[in-house]
């Protein structure tokens, strides 16, 4: 099966990625439930959900590597994200654990690389080992994970740091915290910005008004969700497990959610009313 378009928000450098894509978090972790997860991930992007994201943390390089068996031979259908914890975030510890993150994905380079939350390193360090990364051809972009406008606004006066690609955040019906202040940041300064948890891991998904909004559309709760934060401009990445759910949430990317869906949808997850410090999982 080819790849079927499933929408697309631009990167600053004005490359277009898929905007519905597929995290990993807890991929990976028991071997009863491998295969699936493989079948899982390999649906998704030939269903077009091509951005695929992982982390050295995530079961401590087991979703590395089961992304790695996933998706061998298919490397350049998909836009590969992996993250630096930020304990390895100096210069030269970003470029070991990167290289580290290659050997388990079994490729040569990442297409975008990210802090994964702000720790003790400077951002000057990680920036530094960044830029031997991108210089030696092993990532293609960088960007940063969980950092609010404060410290996005401090990357931004380093020399080299309005090159940062991607602001991977927080966001989803019940966290919109972020309308306040950081998006509309990331807007003015070009980043592009990424939900992560965009069904809040599953705890919305039985909220009423919710699904009176899906059955209005003939859709489900998880659609709903994951097309409000496409609405956005924002890009996506649900996590599943289940060949059933990624065909589900692809669906998401073909539904559009008229005015009267966001009004409820408004009612029932309001948008905020003043700067809030932004949230993390
Ligand atoms: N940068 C960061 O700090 C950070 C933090 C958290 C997450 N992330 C990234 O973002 C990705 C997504 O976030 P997440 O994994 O925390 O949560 P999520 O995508 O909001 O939710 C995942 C959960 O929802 C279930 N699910 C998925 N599709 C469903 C559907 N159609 N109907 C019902 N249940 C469904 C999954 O179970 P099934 O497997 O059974 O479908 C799983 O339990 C992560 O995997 C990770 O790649 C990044």
């Amino acid at each position: 099966m080819s790849a079927e378009s499933a929408g697309t928000i631009a990167l600053p450098t004005g490359e277009e990625i898929a905007a519905l894509g597929q995290g990993t978090w807890y991929l990976g972790e028991d071997p009863a439930r491998r295969a699936q997860e493989i079948a899982a991930l390999r649906l998704g992007v030939d269903l077009g959900m091509t951005v695929v994201d992982t982390a050295e943390m995530y079961g401590g390089g087991a979703a590395e590597e089961l992304v790695g068996e996933a998706l061998l031979g298919r490397r350049e259908e998909i836009f590969l994200v992996s993250k630096v914890l930020p304990g390895h975030a100096d210069r030269k510890g970003t470029v070991a654990a990167c290289e580290a993150s290659l050997r388990r994905l079994r490729t040569e380079r990442l297409d975008l690389y990210l802090l994964h939350w702000r720790g003790r390193w400077p951002l000057e360090e990680t920036l530094a080992g960044f830029t031997d990364l991108m210089a030696a051809g092993k990532i293609r972009h960088w960007g940063v994970s969980n950092l609010d406008v404060a410290d996005m606004a401090e990357l931004a006066t380093l020399p080299g740091g309005d090159a940062v690609a991607v602001d991977q955040v927080l966001y989803n019906l019940s966290r919109r915290g972020i309308e306040w202040d950081l998006l509309p940041w990331c807007r003015e300064a070009e980043v592009t910005v990424m939900a992560y948890s965009p069904i809040e891991q599953g705890r919305i998904l039985q909220v009423e008004a919710l699904g009176a909004v899906a059955r209005t559309l003939g859709a489900t709760p998880a659609q709903v969700a994951l097309a409000w934060v496409l609405q956005q401009g924002v890009v996506a990445i649900p996590r599943s497990g289940s060949p059933d759910h990624v065909r589900q949430n692809r669906g998401a990317a073909d539904l559009h959610l008229p005015t009267e869906a966001l009004d409820t949808l408004d009612a029932a997850f309001p948008s905020p009313r003043g700067s809030t410090p932004l949230e993390m999982l």
